[in-house]
């Protein structure tokens, strides 16, 4: 990534877009690789978390370039977790009419999902990546040892995408992670699983850039999962909530008839194996299920449910039997 954002940017400038803590623990990495560009490199401190993706951070960041002098040949470089590289990737699909983009990810769930794929996004008050663009990044950078400064929780919840993407595109991967669970970032298998899961979502990507057909089922696991974050209140991550949306895919998918109860005990021995949540005695149904429905309404009403006939098949349905959804959840209550 260094080398090819060093060629690309070889007379121009570099603004790398962090979190201050981000930007304290592997800025100096950074600066670092990037020594010859001396003041043609500089950092650009945005909030940390879904405080960054907000449309004022979008203009005191625009601001803050256009102050610098930053023009079209320079580029963007978005270093840090999955809500850094959504709103710098933003920033670089609309200042001057697109510029150049590179993502660094810092954390396993950038690594993974957030910075592959182009999708970038900024929240609204009304609800999550309200606005957004497709720009895809000319490099995307995924180095594990950033990883080993992430706290534990974070890691895991990163490692819920892991699984969902292993189960979507690589069987194979999936028993790797079954028989030598990584539970730490020094797992010593981590970048090869990192790379696995790039090449498959890069594949799904590539066949369907603007999520017309085949890229909704990376949303396996998400249907559900959205509304337990949502309602959750911050109580649960993220990908905690992913873990649950996981488990609440296959019993809809057992419920339907796409595949037996094996499955739903496959998936759940495997995310207690990397301590990932497989109940939630506080999860409200009724609350949950109304999100659903709100959040159907704003989608248009189609492609529901990502659901599974096996390990490497996943595909969206509509024929759900109409309490379905209200059974999964009490599912993850009991
Ligand atoms: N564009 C996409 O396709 C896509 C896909 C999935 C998720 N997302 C977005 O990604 C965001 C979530 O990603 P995230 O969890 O990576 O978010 P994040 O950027 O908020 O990072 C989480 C926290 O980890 C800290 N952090 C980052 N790297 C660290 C490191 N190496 N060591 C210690 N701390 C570190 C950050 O400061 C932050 O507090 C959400 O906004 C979601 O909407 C986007
Ligand atoms: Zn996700």
């Amino acid at each position: 990534l260094l080398e090819e954002v060093s060629r690309v940017a070889a007379t121009g400038r570099i603004a790398a877009l962090g979190d201050s803590l981000v930007l304290d623990l592997h800025g100096a990495s950074l600066r670092a690789g990037l020594e010859d560009f001396g003041t043609r490199l500089r950092f650009f401190e945005i909030p940390r978390g879904e405080a960054a993706k907000t449309l004022s951070v979008v203009e005191n960041t625009c601001a803050g370039l256009a102050e610098w002098g930053f023009e079209r040949g320079d580029v963007i470089v978005g270093f840090g977790g999955g809500a850094t590289t959504d709103v710098a990737g933003f920033i670089a699909s609309i200042l001057a009419r697109g510029v150049r983009y590179a993502s660094l990810a810092t954390t396993l769930l950038a690594q993974v999902d957030a910075a592959i794929g182009g999708k970038t996004g900024v929240n609204l008050a009304q609800g999550k990546n309200l606005l957004g663009t497709f720009h895809q990044p000319m490099a995307v950078g995924c180095d594990t040892s950033f990883l080993t400064t992430l706290p534990l929780r974070e890691y895991r919840a990163g490692l819920a995408e892991v699984v969902k993407t292993a189960w979507i595109g690589d069987p194979e991967l999936l028993e790797l992670l079954e028989e030598d669970p990584p539970k730490t970032p020094q797992h010593v298998l981590l970048p090869e699983i990192v790379r696995r899961c790039v090449a498959v979502k890069a594949n799904i990507v590539a066949e369907d850039e603007k999520e017309e057909g085949r890229r909704a089922v990376l949303n396996f696991g998400h249907t559900l999962g959205h509304a337990i974050e949502w309602e959750a209140h911050g109580r649960v991550l993220h990908g905690e909530a992913v873990a649950l949306g996981l488990l609440a895919a296959i019993h809809l998918s057992v419920a339907s008839g796409r595949c037996g109860p094996e499955l739903l005990a496959r998936m759940k021995t495997l995310l207690e194996k990397l301590e990932l949540p497989v109940r939630d005695p506080d999860l409200d149904v009724h609350a949950v299920l109304a999100r659903t429905r709100h959040d159907k309404k704003r989608s248009g009403a189609r492609d529901r449910y990502q659901l599974t006939e096996g390990v490497g098949q996943v595909s969206v349905a509509q024929d759900l039997p109409e309490d379905a959804p209200r059974k999964a959840l009490e599912f993850l209550r009991r």
